[in-house]
């Protein structure tokens, strides 16, 4: 049996809104990377999400919503700042931390007094949303969707990276949904709006300096516990990641530890040459194009099979702060 037998594998939004109404599973495209969603008001189907992702009951799933209105149905005392965030982002790869309310039950939020929730701009994740405030008549109905991947692995940006990482752990009755590859390429940025102000929790395309800029207040960065995307150990390939300078690609024997393996691969933008031996992963143009392609790179490298993937990380702006991010998680190795 190939792969793709396993699973159902549609185009059509609708055809996943009937699978989340019956209490299945639906991969989704968003513009950042691929959920697996499932209702997020039905206790068995969120903890199949769980299962699937072999992910600890305990991490918290981020809620994704059709629009701001359904905010309120979710969220309980929502700071002034929040709301200027989601009203001016939304749809958008920006998720909020808010005060829940009795809709967001422990088996999402993983007991936290907190949800997080999302509105994307991806417009076929729009249309299974829509699809699905029809058929249930709610329009506050919720998809808890965390990234399609196995606890701890890479996040998915194609229906093909869904497919090979958890074709065996679906159900018959469950669908990938088919939405092309996304246009961010990294998860979305999450802003913890508990407190008097906002605080950065993962960085994305949506920069700290634009949350800051959009509400007039400072937003450092903060820490949770139990958020699986802020581990120091993360996002990881079978590969071992190692950020390195472009001054040590000079030539082979300038490269650091790891370059003794027999098949190396080389993460960096366009500019930097590749040095002989070494197969080139990916020469993006542009931060965003780093982001984008940054995860398919990782996934080619284990399907190469090489052993090290050595990367040159971007400047840190804009979405840059949060490439950096991934590759050291990606490269944390205790
Ligand atoms: O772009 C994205 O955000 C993707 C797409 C599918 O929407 N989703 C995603 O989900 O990355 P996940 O579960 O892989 O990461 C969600 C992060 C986790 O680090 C989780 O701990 C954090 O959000 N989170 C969820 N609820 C939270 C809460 N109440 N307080 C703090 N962090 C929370
Ligand atoms: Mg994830």
């Amino acid at each position: 049996m190939r792969l793709d037998d396993r699973v159902r594998l549609t185009t059509d939004p609708r055809e996943a809104a009937v699978a989340l109404l019956d209490g299945h599973l639906a991969a989704l495209p968003t513009e950042t990377v691929y959920g697996l969603g499932a209702r997020a008001d039905l206790a068995a189907a969120v903890a199949q999400v769980y299962s699937v992702k072999g992910r600890p009951a305990d991490h918290p799933l981020i809620v994704h919503i059709a629009g701001t209105n359904a905010l309120e149905a979710w969220g309980a005392s929502i700071p002034r700042y929040a709301r200027t965030l989601a009203d001016s982002t939304w749809p958008g790869p920006l998720t909020l931390v808010v005060n829940r309310t009795s809709a967001a039950q422990d088996f999402v939020t993983g007991g936290q007094n907190s949800v997080a929730l999302r509105v994307s701009a991806h417009p076929i994740m729009s249309s299974v949303l829509a699809h699905l405030v029809k058929l249930t008549g709610n329009d506050s109905i919720g998809i808890a969707a965390p990234s399609a991947n196995r606890f701890g692995r890479v996040s998915p940006t194609s229906a093909s990276h869904v497919v090979s990482e958890l074709a065996h752990f679906l159900s018959h009755d469950d669908v990938v949904l088919d939405g092309g590859e996304c246009g961010v390429g990294l998860e979305s940025t999450i802003i913890d709006c508990t407190g008097a102000h906002p605080r950065l929790l993962r960085p994305g395309a949506i920069t700290a300096d634009d949350v800051e800029r959009l509400t007039g207040l400072e937003c450092p960065a903060g820490s949770i516990v139990r958020a699986s995307g802020t581990l120091a150990r993360h996002y990881q390939p079978a590969a071992t990641v190692r950020i390195v300078q472009a001054a040590d690609l000079r030539d082979r024997r300038s490269l650091p530890p790891g370059a003794e393996a027999p098949a190396v691969g080389l993460l960096a933008m366009a500019g930097i040459a590749t040095p002989a031996g070494v197969v080139r992963l990916a020469a993006p143009h542009s931060a965003d194009e780093y982001a984008r392609v940054l995860y398919a790179a990782l996934r080619e490298a284990d399907a190469l099979r090489l052993e090290t993937i050595f990367a040159v990380a971007p400047e840190p702006a804009g979405i840059g702060a949060a490439v950096i991010d991934r590759l050291t998680r990606a490269a944390h190795n205790s």
